[in-house]
C-alpha cells in the first residue's frame, strides 16, 4: 500500500514539477500531461476563430504532435514565442524532447510597452531593431519613441528641414564634449514601423509639447513666445522655452508635423507629451495675454487645456488618439485622451481623476516603471541621486491597484516602462537598464494576478537569463538574488 502511495506521489507531484517550463511572461493556463514529444516534431498550425483575444493562442504538445491555435497573426506570433522558449529550455537541459502540455493563453492588458528616448542620445536604426527583437519575444507590443526633447529633434519633417539640420545636432552633453547627432529619415522610420509590425510591436510616436522643445525652438525661433534665439540644450533639466500658445502659426506648425508623422506611423495612438511645462514665458507674453482676453481664459492653467484641445483637432483630422503625460494641475484634457500615470506619489489622485473624467490610463508610475532608475544602490556611476528600482519591485506591481474587475477594464489600458536617455548612450547600456526588469514588466502586463508570484518568477529567471545571454543581450545580473 505504501509503495502504491509513493508511486502516486511520483506520478502527480514529481512528474509535473520536473516538467515545469520556464516561459516568461507566465502563461495564464498550463496543464501538464504524461509523456513527451521529440523536438523535431512538425508543427501543425490551426486558425481557430473561437479564440477570443487577437493576441491569445493555444499551444498543445502531444507525444507525436505540436499544435498551435490562434485567431490572428499576433496570436500565431506569440504561440511561436512560447514554443521557442520551451525548445530553448529543452536544449539547455540537453533533452531531445518537450514535455507534453497544453497552454491556453491571452494577455491581461492590451497595451504592454517600453519607451526609449533617442532625443537625449540618438539610437541607430539597427539598435532599435535589436531592441524590438528582444521585447517582442516577451510579448511586449508597443514601443513608444520619444522623438523630440530639449536635447534633440530626431525625425525628418519635410516641410521644416531645419528641425533636423539644427535640432538633431548637439556638440556636448553635461560637459562631456561628446557630439550627438542623428535623425531618422521618413523612409527609415517607415521601414522600422514595418519591422515592428512583423513582430507585433506597434511604434508610437511622441511629439512632446508644449514643453521640452529647446531643439525645436533652436531650429525655428518663431515657435517660442518671444522668438528666442537658443541652441539645442546641452544639459538635463526642465526648460521654459515652450511652444507659444498665443501664436496661431504655432498650431499650423504642429498640424503640419502631426500630418507628416501620421503618414509614417499607422498606430492610432499618438503621444503629445504634456509633461513639465512651466508657463513663465506664456505669462510674460503679449500674444498670450491677447489670447486670454479673446478666449476669456481666467486662469493660466486653462491655457494648457486650450493648447491640448487645439492639438487634438489635428490629431482627430488624422485619425489619431492622444496619449498624454498627465499633470494634475491641468484642469481639462481632450475627452478622447489616454492619460499616463507617471509621477511618483500621485496614484491616488490620478485614479480619482480618471474616474471623474472617464479617462483610460497607461500605468507608468515612477515607483515601478522608470527604467532609467538604477536597479541597485551604487550599481552605476552618477545616478545614485535617483531612487532605485529593483527587479522585485517591478514584478510586484499590480496595475489593477485595488479596482474592481469592471473598473480595471474601464480605466486601465496597460503598462509602460520608460527608459529616459540622459545616461543611456548606447545599446549596451540600454539593454543593461532594461533587462531583466522588462521580463518582470512583461509579466505585469500579460499575466493575471493569481498566476503571478515573485518566487515563481525567480524560479524561471535563470533559464531566461540564459536565453538573453545566447542572444547577446547585455542584461544586469541580479546578484542580490544569489545566496
Ligand atoms: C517624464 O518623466 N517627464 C514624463
Amino acid at each position: 500500500m505504501k509503495i502504491y502511495y509513493i508511486f502516486l506521489l511520483l506520478l502527480f507531484v514529481v512528474l509535473p514539477l520536473s516538467a515545469q517550463v520556464n516561459v516568461i511572461p507566465q502563461p495564464n493556463k498550463i496543464e501538464y500531461h504524461k509523456g513527451s514529444c521529440p523536438l523535431k516534431t512538425p508543427i501543425t498550425y490551426i486558425t481557430d476563430n473561437s479564440i477570443p483575444s487577437k493576441e491569445g493562442y493555444e499551444l498543445i504538445v502531444q507525444p507525436k504532435k505540436i499544435i498551435l491555435k490562434f485567431s490572428s497573426k499576433a496570436g500565431k506570433f506569440y504561440a511561436e514565442q512560447t514554443l521557442a522558449q520551451l525548445i530553448f529550455q529543452a536544449e539547455q537541459e540537453s533533452k531531445k524532447v518537450l514535455p507534453c502540455l497544453s497552454i491556453i493563453d491571452a494577455p491581461r492588458f492590451s497595451y504592454r510597452a517600453l519607451m526609449i528616448d533617442p532625443a537625449r542620445h540618438y539610437w541607430k536604426v539597427e539598435d532599435i531593431k535589436k531592441y524590438i527583437d528582444v521585447m517582442a519575444q516577451y510579448k511586449l507590443n508597443y514601443l513608444h519613441l520619444h522623438l523630440n526633447d530639449d536635447q534633440g529633434w530626431r525625425i525628418e519633417i519635410k516641410k521644416y528641414p531645419k528641425l533636423t539640420e539644427v535640432g538633431a545636432k548637439r556638440t556636448d552633453f553635461e560637459g562631456s564634449k561628446r557630439n550627438n547627432e542623428g535623425y531618422y529619415t521618413q523612409e527609415e522610420m517607415k521601414n522600422l514601423v514595418a519591422y515592428g509590425l512583423e513582430r507585433n510591436v506597434q511604434l508610437v510616436p511622441e511629439f512632446d509639447m508644449p514643453g521640452h522643445n529647446d531643439a525645436t525652438v533652436a531650429a525655428y525661433p518663431f515657435l517660442s513666445c518671444n522668438d528666442t534665439i537658443i541652441t539645442v540644450r546641452t544639459t538635463s533639466g526642465v526648460s521654459k522655452n515652450l511652444l507659444c500658445v498665443g501664436k496661431e502659426k504655432v498650431f499650423s506648425f504642429i498640424d503640419d508635423v502631426i500630418t507628416e508623422l501620421s503618414t509614417i506611423f499607422p498606430c492610432t495612438y499618438f503621444h503629445i507629451g504634456g509633461d513639465e511645462a512651466p508657463m513663465d514665458k506664456w505669462q510674460e507674453s503679449k500674444e498670450v495675454r491677447t489670447l486670454k482676453n479673446k478666449e476669456n481664459l481666467k486662469d493660466d492653467s486653462q491655457l494648457m487645456s486650450y493648447f491640448f484641445e487645439k492639438v487634438n483637432t489635428s490629431l482627430l483630422k488624422n485619425g489619431k488618439q492622444p496619449l498624454i503625460w498627465m499633470e494634475l494641475d491641468v484642469p481639462v484634457y481632450p475627452k478622447n485622451s489616454i492619460m499616463y500615470l507617471w509621477r511618483i506619489n500621485t496614484t491616488k489622485q490620478v485614479l480619482e481623476r480618471a474616474k471623474k473624467d472617464n479617462f483610460k490610463l497607461i500605468c507608468s508610475p515612477g515607483e515601478y516603471a522608470y527604467f532609467d532608475y538604477p536597479q541597485a544602490k551604487d550599481d552605476l556611476p552618477n545616478v545614485n541621486w535617483m531612487p532605485t528600482l529593483p527587479l522585485e519591485k517591478v514584478l510586484l506591481f499590480n496595475p489593477g491597484f485595488n479596482l474592481s474587475k469592471e473598473e480595471e477594464k474601464q480605466y486601465i489600458l496597460g503598462v509602460e516602462a520608460t527608459l529616459w536617455g540622459e545616461s543611456v548612450k548606447d545599446l549596451f547600456r540600454a539593454f543593461y537598464m532594461t533587462y531583466p526588469r522588462a521580463l518582470a514588466l512583461s509579466e505585469v502586463g500579460w499575466t493575471q494576478m493569481p498566476q503571478r508570484s515573485w518566487q515563481a518568477f525567480v524560479d524561471r529567471l535563470e533559464g531566461q537569463l540564459s536565453y538573453l545571454w545566447h542572444q547577446g543581450v547585455n542584461y544586469r545580473v541580479p546578484v542580490e538574488l544569489a545566496n
